[in-house]
């Protein structure tokens, strides 16, 4: 094996969200081993100014690159916004993916042309995720719908597994895009523009019934992150791969919450930077 491809592919979030995002990167590529950090001590990101997303950004991107990551997977629709940018400036030759959310799918697959879309505050306001709604059909409409709190609520269902702010969050937030349904006029496609939101798709799905489609971009994420690597990824026949887990904030919820969302039992590291 070369050196490369023993190396693990880096992936971060505010928070547990991007677990959504890294159950996607390890069904594409089982035998490639990840790190994963959660930014739990200084989240949320998505209530919080740019010059905070991009400090941790760096200070996260920093590390992961110290520890000598072939790839870095921002595993945040938030953090991409604010910081994708500055850091393939400030790492050019590193393969660096982010998310963003899933509008152009939204708009192959929506019959009503009406797409409703979830994510943070910051997001949304950000120039980049503007200039994606810019570049989008004329004729579809976006009903774009901040949802504070939400992702701070998944956090905290982790370690208990009671999910009842979730849904009164998601209830809010649903009544507040407006009508859902496949009928016209109505929200048929709801992107999920936070990785935290997938987590929460069991009860969105029961609150919106079964006609409206969910999206998010984990697997377009796990999909390009394969095609960045091709030279360095860990042979077919290697072992499956490990997950290493470190978190700034609290273990015991990013432990609880690997095991619940990937069904991973692993040991979890709390990491001061
Ligand atoms: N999971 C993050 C995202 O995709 C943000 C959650 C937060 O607000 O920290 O935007």
């Amino acid at each position: 094996m070369s050196e490369r491809g023993g190396q693990s592919i880096g992936v971060f979030d505010s928070g547990i969200g991007g677990l959504s995002v890294l159950k996607a990167l390890r069904a594409d590529m089982p035998h490639e081993n990840f790190i994963y950090i959660a930014d739990s001590g200084h989240a949320p990101y998505g209530e919080r100014d740019t010059a905070h997303v991009l400090a941790r950004s760096r200070a996260i991107a920093q590390y992961l690159v110290s520890h000598n990551v072939k790839a870095l997977v921002i595993a945040c629709n938030t953090a991409t916004a604010a910081a994708i940018h500055l850091l393939r400036s400030e790492y050019p030759g590193l393969a660096l993916i982010g998310v963003e959310p899933a509008l152009k799918p939204a708009v192959a697959l929506s019959s009503t042309g009406r797409i409703g879309v979830f994510a943070t505050r910051s997001t949304l306001c950000s120039a980049k995720f503007q200039a994606l709604l810019a570049s989008q059909a004329a004729n579809m409409t976006f009903v774009l719908q901040p949802c504070d709190g939400l992702a701070h609520a998944i956090e905290r269902s982790a370690p208990t597994g009671d999910t009842s702010e979730t849904i009164a969050l998601c209830a809010r937030h649903i009544s507040a895009a407006g009508i859902f349904g496949t009928e016209n006029d109505q929200i048929d496609t709801l992107v999920l523009g936070c990785t935290h939101y997938p987590l929460a798709s069991e009860q969105l799905r029961a609150l919106l019934g079964p006609g409206v489609r969910l999206l998010d971009n984990g697997e377009a994420v796990a999909r390009q992150t394969r095609q960045r690597l091709p030279a360095c990824l860990r042979a077919a026949n290697a072992p499956p791969g490990r997950v290493s887990l470190f978190t700034t904030g609290d273990p015991q919820s990013l432990q609880s919450a690997a095991r619940r969302w990937l069904n991973l039992s692993a040991s979890v590291d709390l990491l001061s930077i």
